[in-house]
């Protein structure tokens, strides 16, 4: 039985401009003991996503399951196999961060947790922080207080929407190795983030979500063979010819280009020559999950873009 299953689901909001379709018939498996990263730009759909599987948000179609349980149907017994750290930060302000944790467990029906919710402080560095108030915390504690209550019923599933964002360092590393252990000893993990590296580093298997749509599912590693091999990079004042502009990661005064051999890389400098520009800084470098995730969201945009434009003129 897979962890959590996603089958044709679909959900349309309705906004003032008319409806808009947040997720198009999204189908996938995760299987238990996986760390998977569900990836892609803002409004993609993930939070929405995982609304559905959390039972916040009542999909317009198909089937979400957690450990073989309908999240609609089934509801209790899904939620309590899910534990979700949510994207925003929603708290009650009138709990000590102790007495929280102690509310969310009795919501779950478990009386002695006391044991549990100290290793959880500990590990989350809030051991300190235990007694003080959920408003004087900063956000980054708020963040690991978060953390903490998604995981004090001892979920099957752990579920984290972007939690590392506004994160420090030292806090990343520590939220990391606290659930790799927890996916080690046999917690399915979900997990969504912009940090590439990140999601490269951890997840085994990665889902790319566009304008609501899965464009690519697979292995870390296969999806990271997908897109050019070598980088190559350089820094510019001036302007690049239209050809090479196109193909071209721009941030600024850096210029990134896909060339996997000698001979292109040779072919794009003779460009940028015969253009008049110049080419400072030049590197070259293997292709990260950032170069392939922007190679894939192209694709998938020109070939919606293709595709509506077909239907209009139909
Ligand atoms: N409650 C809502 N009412 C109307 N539209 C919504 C609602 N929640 C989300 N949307 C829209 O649905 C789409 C998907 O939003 P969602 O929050 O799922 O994206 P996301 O992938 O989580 O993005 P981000 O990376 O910014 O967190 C967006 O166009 C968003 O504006
Ligand atoms: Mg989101």
């Amino acid at each position: 039985m897979p962890a959590v299953s996603f089958q044709n689901i679909s959900k349309t909001y309705a906004t003032p401009k008319g409806e808009l379709q947040a997720l198009r018939s999204v189908s996938f498996d995760i299987e238990q003991g996986e760390f998977f990263g569900l990836l892609g730009p803002n409004g993609a759909g993930k939070t929405t996503l995982i609304s559905v599987l959390a039972g916040l948000a009542k999909a317009t179609g198909g089937t979400a399951r957690v450990h073989g349980h309908d999240v609609q149907t089934d509801y209790q017994a899904a939620r309590r196999a899910l534990g979700v750290v949510p994207q925003e930060l929603v708290f009650d302000p009138f709990f000590t961060v102790r007495e929280a944790l102690r509310f969310q467990s009795g919501y779950f029906g478990i009386q002695k947790n006391g044991a549990w919710i100290d290793e959880l402080l500990h590990s989350l560095g809030l051991t300190d922080k235990a007694s003080a108030n959920m408003r004087q915390l900063s956000g980054g504690m708020k963040r690991r207080v978060l953390v903490a209550l998604a995981l004090v019923h001892k979920p099957q599933v752990i579920v984290l929407d972007e939690p590392t964002a506004g994160v420090d360092v030292e806090l990343r590393q520590t939220l990391w190795q606290f659930v790799s252990q927890l996916n080690k000893q046999g917690s399915t993990v979900l997990l969504t983030t912009h940090y590439l590296e990140e999601a490269e580093a951890l997840c085994g298997r990665l889902a790319l979500l566009n304008r609501g749509e899965v464009v690519a599912l697979d292995r870390t590693s296969q999806l990271l063979k997908r897109a050019a091999s070598n980088i190559l990079r350089f820094k510019t004042d001036d302007v690049l010819p239209a050809e090479l502009a196109a193909q071209a990661r721009i941030t600024g005064r850096v210029v990134q280009l896909p060339a996997n051999d000698a001979l292109a890389v040779e072919r794009i400098l003779a460009q940028v020559r015969e253009a008049g520009a110049s080419a400072d800084d030049i590197e070259i470098r293997k292709a990260d999950l950032e170069d392939v995730f922007l190679e894939l969201i192209q694709g998938s945009n020109a070939a919606q873009s293709a595709k509506t434009a077909q239907g209009a003129a139909a």
